[in-house]
């Protein structure tokens, strides 16, 4: 499925398609170079599934925590900042990704042997300022 996104505000037609029909599958990855999206895209999705935690980019870890409306937890993970795999392995990545709670991934290129073979692939390609071309597929 592909989305051209000609402003922010329509963010909510990807979100929309993702909850719609992928919450059966708890891993989503997102790709795409630094500004593209990724983080404002997670933050409509949370915004869909009525988290009322502030949803931004783990900071000072690799890992947020949120919980829905309903009382589901969803991880957000930022590996952005890791130098080798070895420090996922140490936050106990696994436990995380094997929960059958939803993920949110930005940076998974850094962990290619820790990512469970089965996700959703979520790739934002930057056409200009504004616009962007979205394209989700399912791997595995
Ligand atoms: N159509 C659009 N879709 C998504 N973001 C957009 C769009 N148009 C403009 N933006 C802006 O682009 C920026 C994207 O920043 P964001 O932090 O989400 O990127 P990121 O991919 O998470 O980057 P990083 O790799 O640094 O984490 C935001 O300021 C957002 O408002
Ligand atoms: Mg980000």
């Amino acid at each position: 499925m592909e989305f051209i996104i000609s402003n922010v505000e329509n963010l909510s037609e990807v979100s929309s398609h993702l909850v719609e029909r992928y919450m059966n599958n708890p891993i989503w990855v997102f790709n795409g170079e630094m500004g593209a999206g990724k983080t404002t895209l997670i933050k409509d999705i949370c915004d869909k599934l009525a988290v009322e935690d502030i949803v931004n980019s783990p900071t000072f870890s690799i890992v947020n925590e949120y919980m829905t409306a309903e009382e589901s937890t969803i991880y957000h993970f930022d590996f952005y900042r890791i130098e080798e795999e070895k420090e996922a392995v140490d936050i106990g990545v696994d436990e995380y990704f094997y929960s059958g709670d939803l993920c949110l991934i930005e940076w998974a290129e850094k962990i290619p042997s820790l990512l469970p073979s089965e996700y959703i692939e979520i790739n934002i390609i930057l056409q200009s300022e504004l616009e962007r071309k979205i394209r989700v597929k399912q791997n595995g």
